[in-house]
């Protein structure tokens, strides 16, 4: 059984998507906690509430790098959450995690990021799509890495991006798909169907 912790730090759209996805299932994920830097943060209430998961607060408190991560870590791990048969889904966290903790759970840490990687990384992926012009946008699943959303993609998808769209319309039209494509990333990791060779992931069966 695959122990799933997620991360996040705000609204917890996506977490709420995933959490969804498995409700009922007696399937091969088992989430574990939900798990966020920031104790204000809407989505918590969404996991213990909504889907009687357990949540936890680990503040930040200036703590930088794996001075915080560690933190993390032990929390994940007293959830059930470890290295060798856990699943940590970042969604809307927002921190960077450190090499330490990548290295950690190594390949068992998968983002969702709001642009077709390796368009538009980082903070504003919606708005800079509409600045440069593109056409189309969408979303990208992948496994982290120590870079910022240069870990090797598991699933994208595309939407249009229209004249009239602002970056609000742009977000919500992009947030749909996230959250049909998070759940079905997190299933064919859980079915062992994600085969990763260098930086591509050959989807199995
Ligand atoms: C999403 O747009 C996701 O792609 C990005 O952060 C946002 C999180 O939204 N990484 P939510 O908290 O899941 O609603």
């Amino acid at each position: 059984m695959l122990g799933l912790g997620i991360l996040i730090s705000g609204r917890g759209s996506n977490m709420d998507a995933i959490l969804t996805s498995l409700s009922g299932k007696t399937g091969k994920v088992s989430p574990k906690v939900v798990i966020s830097d920031k104790a204000d943060a809407p989505g918590l209430r969404i996991a213990s509430e909504k889907h009687g998961v357990p949540v936890q607060v680990v503040p930040a408190e200036g703590l930088r790098g794996w001075e915080y991560d560690s933190k993390l870590a032990s929390a994940l791990e007293a959830y059930g959450v470890t290295p060798a048969s856990g699943l940590v889904c970042l969604a809307g966290f927002m921190r960077l995690l450190s090499p330490e903790f990548v290295r950690r759970y190594s390949m068992r840490i998968l983002n969702i990021h709001p642009a077709l990687l390796p368009s538009f990384p980082g903070l504003h992926a919606q708005r800079k799509a509409i600045e440069y012009g593109a056409k189309v946008s969408g979303c990208t699943v992948h496994f982290v890495d120590e870079g910022t959303d240069t870990g090797p993609v598991i699933l994208q998808r595309a939407v249009p991006v229209g004249e009239s769209d602002t970056e609000e319309t742009l977000a919500e039209r992009i947030l749909r798909v996230e959250h049909e494509l998070y759940p079905e990333a997190v299933s064919l990791f859980a079915e062992g169907r994600l085969a990763v060779q260098g930086r591509r992931v050959r989807i199995l069966g």
